[in-house]
């Protein structure tokens, strides 16, 4: 079976990211879904001084292999002061010391939410504009605006958000499943 990995872009225990990938990735037919907690995956701060030292941390080396071993991504980013969230950026980075290629042409669906408006649109943009040097293949993005407001755990209470969201999620699945 298809495995995805989903990955909400935070720290936080109550990450809204990780709760929106974990449903996108949970309504993907036939496939498995492993939910990837960055706090599973603890890392230093990221500096070319500690990575000379001491080289790159184990939890690093295992976030690459789960990444490796996926047919697809679903990512939701957390927008902080409208870029990454610092524990996202810096996986980020130990990532990209192992192989720069850190997403692995793997099928990807990039979203993001935050309980505000513009549902983290910039850092959403951002990724969209930074991904595809680092082997990001995004076959399709959502944001989700307002999170406390549209999102329920069964599915998106905003009636033409949870249109948009289920056609981007067969536009999705349809690219994992041709693979
Ligand atoms: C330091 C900090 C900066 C933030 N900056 C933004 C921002 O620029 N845009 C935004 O929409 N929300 C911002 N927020 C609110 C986050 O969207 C909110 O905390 C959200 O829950 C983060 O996602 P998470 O729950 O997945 O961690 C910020 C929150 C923090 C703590």
């Amino acid at each position: 079976m298809k495995k995805i990995i989903a990955i909400g872009g935070s720290n936080s225990k109550k990450s809204i990211n990780k709760k929106l990938a974990s449903f996108v990735a949970n309504q993907i037919k036939n496939t498995e879904t492993i939910v990837a907690d960055l706090n599973d995956y603890a890392l230093p701060l990221y500096g070319i001084d500690l990575e000379t030292e001491s080289g790159i941390p184990e939890n690093a080396v295992k976030l690459n292999e789960l990444l490796e071993s996926a047919d697809g991504l679903v990512i939701s980013l957390a927008e902080h002061n409208g870029s990454y969230s610092v524990a996202f950026k810096n996986a980020y980075d130990w990532l990209s010391r192992i192989n720069g290629k850190v997403w692995k042409n793997k099928p990807m669906f990039l979203m993001a939410t935050s309980p505000g408006g513009r549902g983290g649109a910039t850092v959403l943009q951002t990724a969209k504009a930074g991904f595809p040097y680092l082997g990001g293949n995004i076959i399709t993005d959502f944001s989700l605006p307002a999170f406390y407001d549209n999102f329920s755990e069964t599915g998106i209470t905003h009636e033409a958000l949870a249109a948009e969201l289920e056609l981007k999620i067969s536009e999705f699945s349809n690219a994992i499943h041709t693979l």
